[in-house]
């Protein structure tokens, strides 16, 4: 990478300490790194106590026939006893897991350990009924509520992996998820509530289970009350069999390595991944990460706000947060049902103290305003963290800012449905934050930042992030491909795991995430980021949210192309984004990076294209960019944006 495209984001110099209060009372203070970098084994078999293991492991960690990794070889162990009967068993059963708050006004309500332990036991007996043995596979398509959770413990109570699919995804992700890891159980709901309306779910399975004719069970909650179709013999309503069960059931422990779940992720083929996690070291990863990176205490009120479909939810709705015994948030909507300030009332009304959520959905409350915020109290907030895509620095401030009041450390946490677990993050008690990057490798983690040739390179320069040792949460292969988890994962580097992430090294040897390499532009042979223009772009006070792509140009090789969405009183104001304010525009991309950066074109839009977990899909702008047919829009959240996205480039065309 040039050291000209290296330097740019380098003149961040803000530097946040950790709140004094907040560093001497730490969980993991300085000493934590010097621990695990004397001795990783030892580290991860003292953070394995966190867990109960019906038998202790004899060997940490076998990597001999790696990349297959096994941990704590030799030890048993129940994920859904670990997640929950222990925290009854240790007195605990009256403390509440999930405030759940559903997306209609006033529908909540508040599970306790011993509650979700009942239901958890009961939905084990059900599935167990119905013919539901360890190792099957089923299949979860559910809103967000809490017998989503259940459904996922019983299953792992069970031995019997889960895959869960976003509720999102159309009947054709469905199918293709439920055929790959040849599930025989879905479990699903009627529907649930998304922006102020019943959405259905159960059509979508109908559809999808025309050509999964090996699928004999269909369990369907209700939760919405819709009318729905009903397959006589193949559909069976949760509350006729999980409701009147028993709540007695006695898990078994299950060895370390046995399959907990399979998570389908994209890769660069249009066919999914099928991430397989494993139970002992994914549940040590997820608990002592989550423990960790957000200072876990016991009157903590945590609150991922990401949906159970991605692994966020997987990692940090249910397994590390039950595991710990947390008392947590799940919220079934929209941010702005009924109402724009609807987390900020959650977290109000539920003294909310640590918030984890995305860069993108932050973006979309700075477009807001921060005046909405600013009318609830948000004074409980300790600690605010981010993940799924680079945070850049404009976004990182107005989140400390105006949700952490200036005093709630942000946790930019790097990870992957791969690692399981958060890898790169600052640890709020020891790190001095630096607005757009995600810091070191967590103790325990050994990540590098290495060039074309696998050589680490030195501080201020740029290349590829790589994992050069295994860890607990590790994915364990790609269901059914071994092949592909060694081609994907291990071949472009010798002996490391290529995460797929552009990233650089600091003069501080600080590691700044600059997206995914296939992100990655070349103008004139200069490499640049996407990250790096968009984040320039944002700095801007008109511009509430950027997307960057390479596109094809004669010239240079490639060419920046921008779209941008513009801040509503940027808009307001000055009414039509004239051609001046798109000069403006270049040039302050020109100032913030350098004359290579400045965008040939930029085009202002009034929403951009993104999937279902919010990731903007940059394929997409890039056959606008390039004149091209637009692509497959399935994985778009809303398939029809990208019609108005081009009518809107035509409609400003027509004015010209
Ligand atoms: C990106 C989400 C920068 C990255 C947990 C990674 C990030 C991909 C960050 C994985 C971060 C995630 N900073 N980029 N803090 N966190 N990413 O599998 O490109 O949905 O490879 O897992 O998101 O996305 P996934």
């Amino acid at each position: 990478m040039s050291e000209e495209t290296l330097s740019n984001l380098l003149h961040e110099n803000r530097r946040f300490e950790p709140p004094a209060d907040l560093a001497a009372n730490a969980n993991a203070k300085a000493d934590v790194y010097d621990f695990a970098d004397s001795d990783p084994l030892g580290f991860w078999e003292q953070a394995a106590e966190r867990l109960t293991w019906d038998t202790k492991w004899e060997r940490v960690l076998d990597w001999d026939n790696a990349p297959f990794a096994k941990w704590y070889v030799g030890g048993k162990l129940n994920a859904a006893y670990n997640c929950v009967d222990r925290h009854v068993e240790a007195g605990h059963g009256d403390r509440v897991a999930y405030h759940w708050v559903g997306e209609p006004e006033d529908d909540t309500r508040d599970i306790t350990y011993a509650e979700l332990k009942d239901m958890v036991c009961q939905a084990a007996n059900a599935l167990t009924d119905l013919g539901v043995k360890t190792g099957d596979r089923v299949a979860i398509y559910m809103p967000m509520i809490p017998e989503t959770v259940v459904a996922m413990l019983a299953c792992a109570r069970l031995g019997a992996p889960h895959t869960v699919v976003f509720g999102g995804f159309s009947a054709t992700a469905l199918r293709d998820r439920v055929q790959d890891c040849d599930a025989r159980v879905v479990i699903t709901s009627d529907g649930g509530y998304r922006r102020g309306a019943a959405a259905a779910l159960k059509p979508a399975v109908d559809e999808a289970l025309e050509q999964c004719p090996d699928v004999r069970t269909v369990l369907v909650v209700r939760r919405t009350g819709q009318d729905i179709a009903w397959t006589e013999g193949r559909d069976v309503w949760w509350h006729d069999v999980v409701d009147g069960a028993s709540k007695d059931h006695k898990p078994e422990a299950f060895d370390s390595e046995h399959p907990l779940y399979v998570m389908y992720t994209s890769g660069t083929t249009g066919k999914p991944k099928g991430i397989l996690h494993t139970t002992g070291g994914y549940l040590v990863g997820t608990a002592w990460t989550h423990w960790a990176v957000f200072d876990l205490k016991d009157d903590d009120i945590f609150w991922t706000a990401a949906d159970i479909g991605w692994v966020t939810g997987h990692s940090y709705i249910v397994y590390g947060p039950l595991a710990n015994g947390t008392t947590s948030v799940m919220y079934e909507g929209t941010p702005d049902t009924p109402h724009k300030g609807r987390w900020w009332e959650i977290i109000q009304n539920n003294k909310v103290t640590l918030l984890y959520c995305a860069p993108t959905v932050i973006r979309t409350f700075m477009k807001w305003g921060a005046e909405i915020p600013a009318k609830f109290d948000l004074s409980t907030l300790r600690i605010i963290g981010s993940v799924g895509e680079p945070i850049n620095p404009e976004a990182y401030i107005w989140y400390r800012e105006n949700i952490g009041a200036g005093r709630a450390p942000v946790v930019d946490t790097w990870w992957q449905t791969e690692t399981g677990m958060t890898m790169i993050s600052p640890l709020p008690g020891v790190t001095a934050g630096k607005p757009g990057s995600a810091m070191k490798a967590l103790p325990g983690v050994s990540a590098l930042v290495v060039d074309d040739e696998g050589n680490a390179v030195k501080p201020g320069s740029g290349g590829y992030l790589v994992l050069t040792e295994p860890w607990p949460a590790m994915l364990r292969t790609i269901w059914g491909d071994d092949e592909r988890y060694i081609d994907t994962y291990w071949r472009r580097f010798e002996g490391k795991y290529f995460a797929g992430d552009g990233a650089k090294l600091d003069e501080d040897g600080d590691i700044w995430l600059l997206g995914r390499v296939d992100d990655v532009m070349n103008v004139s042979g200069h490499r640049l980021s996407t990250t790096e223009i968009e984040s320039a772009l944002v700095s801007h006070p008109t511009v509430a949210e950027a997307a960057v792509v390479g596109a094809n140009d004669p010239d240079t090789g490639q060419a920046v192309n921008a779209f941008v969405i513009l801040r509503e009183s940027a808009l307001s104001e000055g009414g039509e984004a004239g051609e001046d304010m798109i000069a403006e525009l270049r040039n302050h991309v020109s100032k913030e990076i350098g004359p290579i950066a400045k965008p040939k074109s930029i085009l202002v839009v009034s929403e951009l294209p993104k999937t279902r977990s919010g990731k903007i899909m940059r394929r997409l702008l890039r056959d606008i960019a390039e004149n091209r047919q637009v692509g497959d829009v399935t994985t778009l959240a809303d398939s029809a944006v990208m019609d108005r996205i081009k009518e809107g480039i035509a409609a400003g065309k027509e004015d010209e």
